[in-house]
């Protein structure tokens, strides 16, 4: 892995495989573009029931793979809202900006970066001089509107981790190196918006921040790029689709000395969909000057004070949820069963990231099978979500549950009433076994790989 871009299996941008992802994502209740019925605001999504599974099965993966499975992590769940100073002292009201230009005739907006020439590109009209503007939401906090009142929505959950790195050492009594993760929402204000999730005003991070001896950060810095990567290929990520992309100077971060992107193949194109960062002291020489605390570590053994460098593995949730469903998407030409079906699409993702584990279908409404298989769905969404569904033919209703992804279908059938058992259906290879009914929490288990 981390092979230069050239080496990787590169494709043409596909626009309209993603207008078809995003399409299948409203029709079946994954994403909805937010207050649709207004007409909709710029950039802002909203998760529907299928959505909020597959992305709280994600959060779960990442939870219990960096906290829960490692004794070197606690968690947190820091406030939204801060004290407006933290902002001064992590740079971003100085240097959180994009420079920004404004056409005079037809009002509209550009970074400008992305623009070429001095004419508006949408209207031809002249555009003002650049200047620079600030990606944070302002607000206000308490009764009074003025500007003591002022404070921001966090543009990125890692100061929570920051300010609280004193109380988290002590209340837990770490030493470096150990981390604190968290996982929350964030906002900027974004002038580009666009390719769906990827870029939008309120999006979810999940953001490590790892504290180790000045010393050991490179040895560290490494070691974090190699675990991420390999826990998106654990979540199922194709290879092929992931790269990483070491930073040039110029495009670091203020605070960062190196920086490692990993990088999806989106039907858009490569993208970030992660930053592995080394941040030095720079935050906690930040917050240890403008708030006048100490935050030093002092370690017994060594007799030793310092403050402890960072390594930040920073994800985006909604980035991660958008690779996984263009991974997993896969159009059929000609569909699987019948002949002659128009292109079907198969949700390949990985059973345990499935928003729905089974669906259970009785083969007819007749003959006492619904009756059963509600008691099978009954016992089953004891332990994972699962669908029922008896309308339509059997092929209709496995291939509604292909597009969502459901790696188990269970049929009951007329055999059923004189043995007890049925069928399960395999999602990705269509294989179909028999399995006694009463055997079927420990079969789904057994296949969805928890202990
Ligand atoms: N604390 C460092 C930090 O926030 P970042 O590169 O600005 O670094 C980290 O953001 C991750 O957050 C990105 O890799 C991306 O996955 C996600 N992210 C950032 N801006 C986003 C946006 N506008 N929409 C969706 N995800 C975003």
């Amino acid at each position: 892995m981390g092979k230069p871009a050239e080496a990787v299996d590169q494709r043409p941008p596909d626009q309209a495989k993603m207008e078809r992802i995003v399409s299948l994502c409203k029709r079946r209740g994954f994403i909805f573009p937010s207050s649709e019925i207004y007409g909709g605001t710029g950039s802002v999504w909203d998760y529907g029931p299928l959505g909020v599974l597959l992305k709280n099965n994600v959060k779960h993966a990442w939870w219990r793979a960096v906290v829960q499975q490692r004794d070197d992590m606690v968690g947190l769940d820091a406030a939204i809202l801060m004290h407006p100073r933290v902002w001064e002292a992590s740079g971003h009201t100085k240097v959180f900006t994009d420079p920004l230009v404004d056409c005079k005739q037809c009002k509209q907006r550009f970074r400008a970066t992305d623009i070429e020439g001095d004419r508006c590109p949408d209207c031809g009209g002249e555009l003002t001089e650049a200047r620079p503007f600030n990606l944070m939401f302002k607000t206000f906090m308490g009764p009074v509107e003025d500007q003591a009142a002022i404070t921001y929505l966090r543009p990125e959950t890692c100061q929570g981790i920051f300010v609280n790195f004193k109380h988290v050492l002590t209340a837990r009594r770490k030493k470096p190196p150990f981390g604190i993760a968290q996982i929350g929402k964030s906002f900027r204000n974004e002038i580009t918006t666009g390719n769906f999730t990827f870029r939008s005003r309120e999006f979810e991070q999940y953001e490590i921040e790892y504290f180790v001896p000045p010393e050991d950060a490179d040895r560290w810095f490494e070691y974090w790029v190699q675990e991420r990567l390999r826990w998106y290929l654990a979540l199922g990520i194709k290879q092929q689709n992931l790269r990483l992309r070491p930073h040039c100077e110029a495009e670091l971060a203020h605070y960062a000395s190196c920086c490692t992107d990993i990088e999806y193949q989106f039907p858009f194109g490569w993208a970030e969909m992660e930053g592995v960062a080394n941040r030095g002291d720079f935050d906690l020489r930040q917050h240890q000057e403008h708030s006048g605390r100490d935050l030093a570590f002092f370690d017994e053994a060594e007799k030793r004070r310092y403050l402890p460098f960072v390594i930040e593995p920073s994800g985006g949730v909604d980035r991660t949820v958008l690779a996984l469903l263009a991974d997993a998407y896969e159009e059929i030409p000609g569909g699987r069963g019948a002949a002659g079906a128009e292109v079907e699409s198969v949700l390949r993702l990985q059973p345990q990231l499935a928003p729905i584990k089974a669906a259970v279908l009785p083969l007819v409404r007749r003959d006492g099978m619904p009756d059963r298989a509600r008691a099978i769905y009954d016992e089953l969404r004891r332990h994972w979500f699962v669908d029922y569904d008896e309308g339509g033919s059997i092929g209709r209703r496995y291939r509604r549950e292909d597009e969502i992804g459901t790696p188990f279908g269970i049929t009951v059938d007329s055999q059923t009433a004189q043995d007890g058992t049925v069928t399960v259906r395999d999602r990705d290879t269509m294989e179909q076994v028999r399995v006694a009914g009463d055997r079927l929490v420990e079969f789904i288990r057994d296949k969805l790989g928890e202990c």
